[in-house]
């Protein structure tokens, strides 16, 4: 038996079985095709089945496929580090590897507790975050995603301790923004005036919380949070594990802001989509805080796939494509797209980049939509009562136009 991720088994539906992935359709064993709207959970960036990085993946996979990154080293990882070095902030140096997004949050997190551990304090044992985070599934990523996550609410005991700061949600005809902005930093404020030393690290997902159900929040506003608890030596985490990537309209959500983080997580979109890998980056302020004669102060975390060569040379090809100036053109095209199209009755409307998000009014009627949409041959998936579109960049416009005439016409049925 398939024991599926996030599925009640008992009474989901059975799953559909696909035999082929072109471009945006992934086809099933009978023959019948569905547009994949989500990216298939947000890693899909180019299409699937993408020749260019087929090509890669097999070229590497006959000339090493694996090889312990320890004593050794190998090319298309110092690609990948020497060329995402050129499109990260000139602070953001050293890369440590790992499989998966949940990893490369749990590399940052034990990062910055050892960070101030290995220079002799350890009073800073606690971590800030931001409300309804996703982080992963593993028990660090979990406890940063507050003790109200909609996810994790089952191992909440187990969590460690955690400050959560609200989140300013922005979307279309919100008003009085500045004031909760500055509220939140206020309180925020006198919270780190008496307990400030307590905090290693902030962690959040800069700009868009994707699995609380692609809540947005205005690049201002996080501009102040970092330089706010800069003002008390606390380190700076940036998830973009789903921002990545083009996701915000920029290569990265911290391209919008001038205060850059400490460590930055990246993942899902790294290898366009076709293998697990992520990396967990730091500026060398963070990193000579391990470098030491005593072995204990070494970053001691490692997986048996890291830096796996086949991962790292898709990587390599999937940031090739991404730095060609026609996917930064389709990226502009698709968020005009989004912006020029309505959509009646929806609520909360907020597109950011390669998003388009919107409300339906219950979680209830979101399954109908989605279900509706499935038999038409789109697949979305809800999140809560919100929809979202997050197409693979390789999508047209014509196929974008059908897939919001039948969004439209499913949430007039429904
Ligand atoms: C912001 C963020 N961080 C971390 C993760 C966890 O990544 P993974 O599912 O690869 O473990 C996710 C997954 O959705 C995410 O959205």
């Amino acid at each position: 038996m398939i024991w599926r991720p996030f599925t009640q088994e008992k009474t989901a539906e059975k799953p559909v079985k696909i035999v082929k992935g072109d471009g945006i359709w992934l086809y099933d064993e009978n023959g019948k095709r569905y547009a994949d709207m989500i990216s298939s959970w947000w890693v899909t960036a180019h299409g699937h089945g993408n020749k260019e990085i087929a090509a890669a993946i097999a070229q590497q996979a006959s000339t090493l496929e694996q090889v312990i990154l320890t004593a050794f080293t190998h090319q298309p990882a110092e690609t990948l580090v020497e060329n995402l070095q050129n499109v990260l902030p000139t602070g953001l140096k050293n890369f440590f590897f790992s499989d998966n997004g949940s990893t490369a949050v749990e590399v940052a997190l034990k990062i910055a507790y050892q960070y101030f551990k290995n220079r002799g304090d350890t009073q800073r044992r606690k971590y800030l975050c931001l409300e309804g985070a996703y982080h992963g599934d593993t028990y660090g990523a979990m406890s940063v995603s507050g003790k109200n996550s909609m996810y994790h609410f089952n191992f909440s005991e187990f969590f460690f301790d955690t400050f959560t700061i609200p989140v300013p949600e922005t979307y279309e005809g919100i008003e009085a923004l500045e004031v909760s902005e500055a509220q939140i930093l206020e309180n925020l404020e006198k919270k780190l005036q008496t307990e400030g030393s307590s905090f290693c690290a902030l962690i959040v997902e800069p700009l868009i919380q994707g699995a609380r159900g692609m809540v947005m929040y205005r690049p201002q506003f996080l501009e102040k949070l970092v330089k706010t608890v800069r003002e008390f030596g606390i380190l700076v985490i940036f998830d973009e594990v789903f921002t990545g990537f083009y996701r915000t309209g920029r290569f990265f959500a911290m391209d919008y802001v001038s205060e850059k983080p400490d460590i930055v997580c990246l993942s899902k979109a790294l290898t366009g989509g076709f293998l697990p890998l992520s990396l967990t980056i730091t500026t060398d302020d963070v990193y000579n805080a391990f470098l030491s004669d005593d072995s204990k102060k070494a970053l001691i975390h490692g997986h048996s796939y890291t830096g796996n060569p086949i991962a790292c040379a898709a990587a390599c090809k999937s940031l090739e494509i991404f730095m060609r100036s026609e996917t930064r053109q389709k990226v502009a095209t698709i968020e005009r797209f989004y912006r020029s199209r309505s959509l009646e009755g929806v609520k909360k409307r907020r597109t950011c980049g390669l998003i388009d998000a919107f409300d339906v009014g219950s979680s209830e009627r979101a399954k109908k939509v989605v279900h509706e949409l499935f038999k038409r041959g789109i697949f979305m998936r809800p999140l809560g009562s919100t929809l979202y579109i997050l197409p693979p960049l390789c999508v047209t416009m014509e196929e974008l136009e059908w897939v919001y005439d039948e969004i439209r016409n499913a949430l007039k049925s429904v």
